[in-house]
């Protein structure tokens, strides 16, 4: 019985290739790097027809050699049932699923993922092998890794020391098995940090070494500017020196000045000589230094002194009495000024600041004032308003005039006006007695009115005074759209008495001599004749 069983065993076996072919060796799950080579095994027993691989599905092709896939061999002895695939330097399109089919017996291996390592390229660091980069700012220090699968781990290392604090990130590539990783390792370089070291390091299984560039940054900054002036205090018309000292990294591309703005062509050193005047007080002079990252802009000014400068000047003013006035005027000096308002003919100070104000004026308030400036030690300067103020005409006369009587006589007005007379204001009208007169003559009067640029000048002419003129009160009025002015006058009795005694002085002397002479005459005569002296 053993023996028939054995002998159908082997029938079964041998005679029916369906029945009895069966896997002695399969392919595995297997992992390669690229550029080896790798061997997938397939051996079937009790075998005889058509062998295949597929890969992905796809079948490679019936012959051993495997026409088209000049990397791809079948290996071993057919006729042992070896039907190995042997792939020659092993390359990423090669990274698939494999199987080995017994087509007639159909057979299939286990479905076998070849898994194809790829290492990463050399890391490239942007901007390397020497970064350039501005002091202060934030940069991303970014090293990029790709071609490698699976992605590349990206280590940082700055002078040797790792760096914790970089940002990873991958993506996949075209091909969709490879990917690309990016690391950032954000900094702010100061100006310390040039000439230092960073390392970027990638590995993967692929290359468990690993692979490294080094950068070395270059950290550069604006120019550092200090701006100095000498002497610091001067004179106006003195010489100055500007010195503009500069360190920068990269070296220094210029320098431009410029003094209120306006460049000074002529300037382009690290040093500037010039003549000051008061200007360069108000008006900052300005070295800006340039180099390819960027420009610094310093500004200095002088301390130079100089007496009062007029900054605003006062402006005249006419107000309606009743009304408030101000005047302003603005000076300038160096050391700071005092100022002072004064009105002219008092030496009282009216205010210390800017603006003097004049609450409702009078007309006494007319008149000039003077806005005088003081620097201390370094000069003086002052500046005349007037103030006019419209109001009542101003009648002046003197209280007591004279005039002989039987002779010519006359009596002065005089009109002081603001507004000016000639325009708003009246005649002047005198009244006397019961008599008005502005203009013209009457009886044995006659007024004359003479304009000037001091005012109206009125006068009343009495042909010949009599007693009784010289009774009365001349009442001098003249009045404009404010109000009336009145100026009164006496006219007093001009006495020919002074006159008299000197002509009566005169005579009585000469009596007196004549007197003398007859007496000298006559005691001569009678000392002549008696021989006696007599004083008188
Ligand atoms: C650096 O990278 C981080 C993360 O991508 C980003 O938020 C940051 O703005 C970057 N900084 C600079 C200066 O580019
Ligand atoms: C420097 O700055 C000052 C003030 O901001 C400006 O007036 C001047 O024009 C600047 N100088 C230059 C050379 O740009
Ligand atoms: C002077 O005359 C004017 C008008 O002519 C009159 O209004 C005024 O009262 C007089 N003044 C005096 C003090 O007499």
């Amino acid at each position: 019985f053993m023996g028939v069983c054995s002998l159908l065993y082997l029938l079964i076996v041998f005679s029916h290739p369906l029945l009895s072919a069966y896997f002695s060796q399969q392919p595995q799950d297997q992992i390669v790097v690229s550029g080896q080579s790798v061997t997938l095994p397939c051996v079937i027993v009790g075998y005889r027809g058509m062998v295949q691989w597929t890969k992905d599905g796809l079948a490679l092709g019936g012959e051993r050699d495997l026409p088209g896939w000049t990397r791809y061999s079948l290996m071993g002895d057919p006729l042992s049932g070896e039907h190995s695939l042997l792939i020659d330097s092993a390359e990423l399109a090669d990274d698939a699923v494999y199987e080995c089919q017994a087509t007639q017996a159909a057979l299939r291996s286990h479905r076998a993922k070849l898994t194809v390592l790829v290492p990463p390229s050399d890391p490239v660091v942007e901007g390397g092998p020497v970064v350039r980069l501005k002091a202060h700012t934030p940069h991303n220090l970014t090293c990029r890794a790709s071609g490698a699968k699976p992605a590349a781990e990206i280590t940082w290392y700055r002078d040797g020391e790792v760096m914790e604090t970089a940002i990873y990130s991958k993506t996949p590539m075209e091909d969709g098995k490879r990917e690309a990783a990016v690391s950032m390792l954000p900094i702010i370089p100061e100006d310390s940090d040039s000439g230092r070291t960073y390392t970027c390091r990638v590995l993967n299984p692929a290359a468990p070494a690993g692979r490294q560039t080094s950068i070395t940054i270059n950290v550069q900054h604006p120019p550092t500017v200090t701006l100095s002036v000498q002497p610091q205090t001067v004179t106006e018309g003195a010489k100055v020196l500007f010195i503009c000292s500069a360190t920068a990294n990269p070296e220094i591309t210029g320098y431009r000045w410029s003094k209120g703005g306006v460049p000074i062509s002529e300037a382009n050193g690290d040093s500037l000589e010039v003549t000051v005047d008061y200007s360069y007080f108000t008006d900052p002079v300005s070295c800006e230094v340039s180099n390819s990252v960027g420009s610094t802009n310093v500004s200095t000014l002088v301390d130079v002194q100089f007496g009062p400068r007029l900054l605003s000047e006062p402006k005249p003013m006419t107000v309606d009495i009743g009304m408030d006035a101000a005047f302003t005027c603005a000076w300038t000096g160096n050391p700071p000024l005092t100022l002072a308002w004064t009105k002219q003919g008092s030496s009282v100070v009216l205010s210390n600041g800017n603006t003097l104000q004049l609450k409702a004026v009078t007309q006494e308030d007319a008149g000039t004032y003077t806005c005088k400036a003081i620097v201390p030690r370094i000069g003086v300067a002052e500046r005349d308003v007037t103030l006019t103020v419209n109001g009542p005409p101003i009648i002046t006369a003197d209280a007591t005039q004279h005039a002989v009587k039987h002779s010519k006589g006359k009596l002065e007005c005089r009109v002081g006006s603001s507004p000016p007379p000639d325009k708003i204001v009246s005649e002047p009208v005198w009244t006397f007695g019961d008599m008005s007169l502005s203009s013209g003559s009457s009886g044995r009067y006659e007024v004359q009115t003479v304009t000037s640029d001091h005012g109206v000048v009125s006068s009343l002419v009495l042909s010949e005074t009599l007693a009784q003129d010289f009774q009365l009160r001349y009442n001098c009025t003249a009045w404009n759209r404010f109000g009336t002015g009145t100026a009164l006058v006496t006219l007093k009795e001009q006495e020919a008495l002074p006159m008299l005694i000197i002509v009566g002085g005169a005579v009585g002397g000469g009596c007196v001599l004549l007197i003398c002479v007859i007496t000298l005459v006559s005691l001569c005569c009678r000392h002549t004749g008696k021989g006696e002296l007599n004083v008188v």
